[in-house]
């Protein structure tokens, strides 16, 4: 028997997760709930949205199944959701994409699983205003962030015996930060002979994933990317509402459906339980029990099939109907052809331990001097010490001495020193000692090189 933190959450949250109450307890799945409370009514009581005693309760049981909860817009308390993430490092976010027969959409046989990274990449939160013209977010892509998101896609198709991964990425454009998450994607893969590996451009998966869904199976992706690109496979099966979901860490789980609170229709008893049904049956497939998962999600199906469906797919069932026309249908265990897995340790991967620049070699070899101007500037100086200024540039685009080109330039430029050998921290600050005075810098980059003279930083475009 494992026990299982549940959160109802609010809105809509209350009425699915009395339907899936309702379901366990009739298919007699191993599954005890323990309640805990977070959302717009905890604040209420306890003056927090998400309790201490709720993050304990995940805690101690590992695994959790959270109802939707409202984020006020504009103010108000933080998003549970984005808490609970970060408390429990939840790492991958997993989205199945399997057609449901009787949902009508464009496509019938659609079965991928869709793996995103789930804490870095523009999600990290770090964004600056530069100047009153420029807003900058840094997108931070890692080696142990990656490897830990790709390592749980491979270990997930290993285990649900799927055939391929395909890495999806952006790196010819982000050559070191989607250059890193795919050279970790090759990497692991050479650990997984087994299952087939390959990579895809983003803009290109979008129109594969259109045109010919069947080329993929089990995908993994940055955190943006996997944002956007799982919103369009949960609209190949039939929008949010039967999009399940779930958030995986080392040694925790919660898992969730996609869609919201819902309060256009909360307490009317007309909502859809089948998202937060099949994010409860991938629940049970993360704990082993595939049986009980089968189970379940065959007799959801069915009920589909037969035309029993709530409003919103175009039926007339209400949420009570929807859900007593599912616990009739639940086949006998005899006809389930999965077998539950004894109860295994919580799922780990391990983390890599952080390497320092100087163990690998890395050498300093310039700056780049982010500054806010209004004009060019004329006045840096061509050299500081051994640093010689390579190139100003505006966008990403170096700014030519003579040029006679009007392109529009921002209030935000970049001077680059570099050179030719190592510099010594001296060097460094006697260049911002001299620049200091003359610009008004917003940020500074350090640029290293490897011992081997491959440059770790872009390029400058050319104009
Ligand atoms: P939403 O997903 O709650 O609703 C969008 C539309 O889909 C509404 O018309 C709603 O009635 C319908 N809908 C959603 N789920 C349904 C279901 N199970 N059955 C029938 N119809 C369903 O998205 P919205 O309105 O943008 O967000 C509402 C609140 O939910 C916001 O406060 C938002 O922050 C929060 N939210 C919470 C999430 C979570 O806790 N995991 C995820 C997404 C949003």
């Amino acid at each position: 028997m494992y026990t299982i933190t549940l959160i109802r959450g609010d809105g809509i949250g209350p009425e699915i997760a009395e339907s899936v109450i309702e379901i366990f307890a009739a298919a007699e799945a191993p599954v005890q709930w323990e309640e805990a409370y977070a959302g717009r009514a905890c604040l209420e009581r306890f003056g927090t949205p998400i309790p201490e005693a709720t993050l304990e309760s995940i805690r101690r049981n590992r695994v959790a199944l959270k109802g939707p909860t409202t984020t006020p817009i504009g103010g108000g308390h933080r998003s549970i959701n984005v808490a609970i993430r970060k408390a429990f490092e939840l790492f991958a976010n997993v989205r199945p994409a399997r057609s449901i027969p009787g949902v009508q959409t464009r496509y019938n046989d659609i079965d991928l699983i869709l793996v995103r990274e789930n804490i870095e990449d523009t999600y990290a939160g770090v964004e600056y205003w530069q100047t009153p013209d420029v807003a900058e977010s840094l997108r931070l892509i890692s080696r142990p962030g990656s490897s830990a998101v790709i390592r749980y896609a491979f270990d997930l198709a290993r285990r649900l015996g799927r055939r391929k991964v395909t890495c999806v990425h952006k790196a010819n454009i982000q050559k070191l930060s989607d250059g890193l998450f795919l050279e970790c994607f090759c990497a692991i893969a050479q650990d997984y002979p087994d299952i087939m590996s390959d990579d895809i451009l983003v803009d290109n998966a979008c129109m594969q994933l259109v045109m010919r869904p069947e080329r993929f199976d089990v995908m993994v992706l940055p955190n943006l990317f996997g944002d956007i690109v799982s919103d369009l496979c949960a609209g190949l099966i039939g929008g949010l509402g039967v999009a399940p979901g779930g958030n995986i860490g080392n040694g925790y789980a919660v898992f969730e459906a996609v869609h919201g609170s819902a309060p256009d229709i909360a307490g009317k008893g007309i909502a859809n339980p089948t998202a937060f049904i099949l994010s409860a049956v991938q629940m049970l497939h993360h704990l082993g029990l595939h049986a009980d998962a089968e189970r379940i999600e065959n007799a959801l199906r069915y009920t589909l099939v037969s035309g029993i469906k709530t409003r919103d797919l175009g039926g007339n069932a209400n949420t009570r109907e929807f859900t007593k026309a599912i616990i009739s249908n639940l086949p006998p265990r005899s006809q389930v052809q999965a077998q539950n897995e004894p109860v295994g340790e919580p799922y780990r991967t391990p983390m890599l331990p952080p390497r320092s620049t100087e163990n690998e070699g890395w050498q300093t070899v310039g700056m780049d001097i982010f500054f806010h101007a209004l004009q060019p500037p004329t006045n840096l100086p061509e050299r500081v010490g051994s640093l010689r200024l390579q190139v100003i540039s505006n966008r990403g685009v170096a700014l030519e001495a003579n040029s006679s080109d009007e392109r529009y330039l921002l209030n935000w430029f970049r001077a680059r020193y570099v050179a030719e050998q190592p510099v010594s921290e001296a060097e460094l600050a006697e260049l911002m000692n001299t620049l200091a005075p003359r610009l008004h810098w917003t940020t500074l980059q350090r640029l290293y090189r490897t011992r081997e003279g491959i440059d770790l930083f872009s390029p400058i475009l050319a104009e």
